[in-house]
């Protein structure tokens, strides 16, 4: 680390340090690269640290931002709605703007609710499974995250040594403090394997309210579902009468306008979205069939919050979605043609420079990392579940990362790429001639052994 380059961040960092705990408001920052970073402002694809450094970001808010920092046309609708008042308590016509809008562009959407953060949607989303059902346990799968609550926080990044059988994983939180018991109602199963799931339900069925799933294994190396595996999810959960939820969370308004699940054809029963859907505004969405929502609608299922669907962040989601959908949902193609363009370079100069590299996923969201050993990228999708994603070795990713960060290339740690409509040819350029660097001068020399990782 270049660390004169970084003077006023380190500065701010250790001010930051006596009042605020960690010096992050989000655990997840402390693990940033090459440290927490203090920035002043983004633009487009790109921002600026306090000490005038400038980065292309793919680290886009890990998420939201799909049209790239401060979109005109959303910011402009936020601002204008923030001169007519917060927040009122009460309903605004915006608010069923976006609840049809979402309701015409999502398949499996009926009726919404509004929040503000993916964590609680999921929440509610929880809760009206066991309504709906009368059952207790959720199936979760290992590697997937959906949010820090203490009823879902578990084996996101289990240690392989404590968490039992590949096909019965053990059920392991991710925090000190958390709710003791609600483990318990909470069955971690590995992901992309119809017939292990196939035979929980039949053997479990009448305990289990729902199943929860990425429909894209973000949150652990971006991994594609297998062909037919979530068709065959729906058809079982449908078979067992069990609640199919699709956090989109991430993938929502991404993968396509209509997320995954119309990226793929597969209708869930429950969707949670957050980030993409405002570009950076605070709201996330619970959408879902009228057979489920028609409980909150009867008021037989809570769900509440002092902030939800706040004018101004819903203005910045009707302004979202309208650019989203202009001219066809043109901007699709464009992020996809330009991901794709970087994550080919990234593969070209890997194999140029003799350096075994994953790249997987798609155009608008990708992983990049190291495999511990070459031959593991022989048969095909070299990391299909959380287990085969341990032969990526994260220690040396780390320093690729912390790498591109001094060459002006943003990056987050776990190896996602964000991808958005401002990013441009000129960008990935630049992002190849880093990559092209960093890979020649640090990571092969490692590989080499010249340095011990
Ligand atoms: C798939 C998924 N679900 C849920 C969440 C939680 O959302 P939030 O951070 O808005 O609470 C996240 C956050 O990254 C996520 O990636």
């Amino acid at each position: 680390m270049k660390t004169e380059r970084y003077a006023r961040s380190i500065a701010d960092l250790e001010r930051a340090k006596k009042t605020l705990a960690g010096g992050v408001s989000s655990s997840v920052r402390g693990g940033d690269k090459p440290f927490p970073l203090y920035f002043d402002r983004g633009e487009g694809s790109h921002l600026w640290d306090v000490d005038g450094n400038e980065y292309i970001d793919y680290v886009l808010g890990r998420g939201p931002l799909l049209l790239g920092h401060s979109h005109a046309e959303v910011i402009d609708a936020t601002c204008a709605q923030l001169r007519r008042g917060q927040i009122y308590a009460a309903q605004h016509e915006l608010e069923f703007e976006l609840s049809e809008r979402v309701t015409r562009i999502v398949p499996g959407a009926d009726l919404v609710r509004f929040g503000i953060s993916g964590s609680e949607a999921v929440h509610a989303a929880l809760r009206l499974a066991r309504a709906a059902t009368g059952r207790q346990t959720v199936i979760k799968f290992e590697g997937q995250y959906h949010g820090w609550l203490d009823n879902i926080l578990y084996s996101l990044s289990p240690d392989p040594l404590k968490a039992g059988d590949e096909s019965e994983p053990a059920t392991l939180p991710e925090s000190a403090g958390q709710f003791s018991g609600a483990d318990s109602h909470v069955v971690v199963l590995p992901w992309n394997d119809a017939a292990v799931l196939e035979r929980y339900l039949s053997l479990h069925s009448g305990e289990i309210a729902a199943v929860i799933t990425e429909p894209v294994m973000c949150n652990t190396a971006v991994i594609p579902p297998r062909e037919g595996y979530l068709e065959a999810m729906r058809e079982l959960c449908t078979r067992h009468d069990v609640v199919l939820i699709f956090d989109e969370v991430i993938t929502g308004f991404r993968l396509s306008l209509a997320g995954a699940q119309g990226r793929f054809g597969v209708e869930p029963d429950l969707t949670i979205f957050g980030k993409a859907i405002a570009n950076g505004m605070p709201i996330s969405c619970l959408a879902g069939k009228e057979r489920y929502m028609g409980l909150i609608a009867a008021g037989k299922v809570g769900h509440g919050g002092t902030y939800n669907s706040i004018p101004p962040a819903v203005a910045g989601a009707v302004a979202t979605l309208d650019a989203l959908e202009r001219d066809g949902a043109a901007v699709y193609a464009r992020i996809e043609h330009i991901g794709t363009m970087l994550m080919d370079g990234i593969r070209r100069i890997a194999e140029r420079l003799s350096v075994p590299i994953v790249v997987q996923g798609y155009g608008s969201i990708f992983y990049v990392g190291f495999p511990y050993d070459a031959s593991a990228l022989a048969d095909g999708q070299a990391v299909y579940d959380y287990r085969s994603s341990l032969a990526m070795n994260q220690e040396l990713y780390t320093q690729f990362v912390s790498a591109m960060v001094d060459r002006g290339v943003r990056l987050i740690p776990r190896g996602n790429w964000f991808l958005s409509s401002a990013h441009s040819e000129a960008d990935v350029e630049a992002t190849l001639r880093a990559v092209e660097d960093v890979l020649g001068s640090v990571i092969a020399p490692l590989l080499k052994g010249a340095v011990t990782v």
